[in-house]
């Protein structure tokens, strides 16, 4: 069975060409990361993305990024301590 080539929670690269990109944000989009406009009616738009050149984005797949569907890093970050549970 090959290796993961990715770790589970980590982010996911995307090869985009350059130009604009419609993401999705929802998680409803039958194509993948690119949104086909299943998001309409639930209040979410999708994130748009414009590429002067083609690059390489990395997506996020622990759902804990700033700057969702983009990785912002929030992976690695220690988990936070629940509101209900402030000392201790
Ligand atoms: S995968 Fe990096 S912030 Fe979610």
């Amino acid at each position: 069975m090959p290796e993961p080539t990715t770790p589970a929670h980590g982010p996911e690269p995307l090869e985009l060409s350059a130009g604009v990109h419609q993401l999705c944000s929802c998680d409803r989009s039958h194509h993948g990361w690119l949104c086909d406009g299943a998001h309409l009616g639930t209040g979410r738009v999708s994130y748009e993305l414009r590429l002067s050149e083609p690059a390489t984005v990395q997506m996020c797949r622990c759902s804990r990024s700033h700057r969702y569907p983009l990785c912002d890093g929030s992976h690695g970050a220690p988990a936070r301590r629940p509101w209900w549970k402030p000392w201790g």
